[in-house]
C-alpha cells in the first residue's frame, strides 16, 4: 500500500496518520572487540521507544530498530499489533537493517546513538591480558543517516537528533540538517543526556524552529509528552 503525506486536517489525527509506515531507531550500538567485549554507549533508547509509541497512538504503522538496551521495552507496546521490531547490536546491523527499511518508509525518525568509531578489526575469542598495555586501532564508522540516503524512498521525511553543548546547538543542528539531507532534526543540549526530560527544538529544512508549547519554565517537558508532540508535528501537513 501507498502512503502520500497528505493531511488536509490541521493536524494529523489517529485516523490521518493510519496507512502512514514509519521507521524508527533506537537505543546505543555496540561495536564489537572481540567475542566478549565491546565499545558502547550510554543511551538509554528512552527517547526513540517515546516516538514509537506516539507514533503507533497517532495511527502509524511502526517498525521499530532497536538496539541492545539495559531496560527492555513494556509489553503493551511490544504487543502492538502495527508495531514490527528489528534487533540490532552494532552500526554495521543497524546499517543493513536501515539498507532493507528505508524504500518503504514515509517517515523516519533517527534516534539511535550511533558510534562513531569502531575496532577496525575484531579479535577471536577472547583478548588475552598482557603487561604492555593495549592500543585499539578504530576506524570511523560512516554517517548512517548520509551513507543510506540512496535507500530513502522518494518524498519521505527523515528526522535526525542532535545532541550538543548549548551554546552551538543552533548552529551545529542547523548543520547536520544540511549535512545529513534531512527533513528535520530534533536539537537537545548535552546537558539532559540520560535525563527523563528533553530540552528539544526542531529545526525543519524550511528554516523555522519549533518547540512545545506545554514546555516548564527551564524550556523542559516530559519525553513522553515531548514524543507526543513530535508525532503530531511530524505527521502534519507542510505548509504550501
Ligand atoms: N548518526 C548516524 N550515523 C553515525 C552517527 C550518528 O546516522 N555514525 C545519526 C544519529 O542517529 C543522529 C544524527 O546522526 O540522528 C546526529 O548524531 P550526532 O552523533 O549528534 O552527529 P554526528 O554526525 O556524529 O556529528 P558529531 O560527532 O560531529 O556531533
Amino acid at each position: 500500500m501507498s502512503f502520500t503525506i497528505d493531511f488536509r486536517g490541521s493536524h494529523a489525527t489517529g485516523a490521518g496518520a493510519r496507512g502512514a509506515c514509519a521507521f524508527v531507531t533506537a537505543g546505543p550500538t555496540e561495536e564489537p572487540l572481540d567475542d566478549v567485549r565491546f565499545l558502547g554507549n550510554r543511551s538509554s533508547g528512552r527517547m526513540g521507544l517515546a516516538i514509537a509509541e506516539a507514533l503507533l497512538a497517532a495511527g502509524a504503522d511502526v517498525t521499530l530498530a532497536l538496539g541492545p538496551i539495559r531496560t527492555e521495552p513494556s509489553a503493551a507496546l511490544l504487543a502492538h499489533p502495527r508495531l514490527r521490531l528489528v534487533r540490532f547490536r552494532s552500526s554495521r546491523d543497524l546499517e543493513a537493517v536501515m539498507r532493507n527499511e528505508l524504500g518503504s518508509a514515509d517517515l523516519v525518525v533517527m534516534a539511535a546513538a550511533v558510534a562513531d568509531y569502531r575496532p577496525k578489526a575484531v579479535a577471536e575469542g577472547k583478548m588475552r591480558r598482557t603487561d604492555t598495555g593495549l592500543v585499539l586501532d578504530l576506524e570511523g564508522v560512516p554517517d548512517l543517516l548520509a551513507s543510506t540516503k540512496s535507500a530513502r524512498k522518494p518524498g519521505s521525511r527523515v528526522v535526525g537528533f542532535a545532541l550538543e553543548p548549548r551554546d552551538r546547538l543552533e548552529r551545529s543542528a542547523r548543520e547536520k540538517l544540511e549535512r545529513k539531507d534531512l527533513f528535520g532534526i530534533v536539537a537537545n543540549p548535552l546537558e539532559t543526556m540520560d535525563a527523563p526530560d528533553i530540552e528539544g527544538t526542531l529545526f525543519l529544512r524550511d528554516g523555522t524552529a519549533r518547540v512545545p508549547e506545554d514546555r516548564d519554565g527551564g524550556g523542559r517537558i516530559a519525553k513522553q509528552a515531548f514524543a507526543a508532540w513530535l508525532a503530531r508535528e511530524l505527521l502534519a501537513p507542510q505548509p504550501a
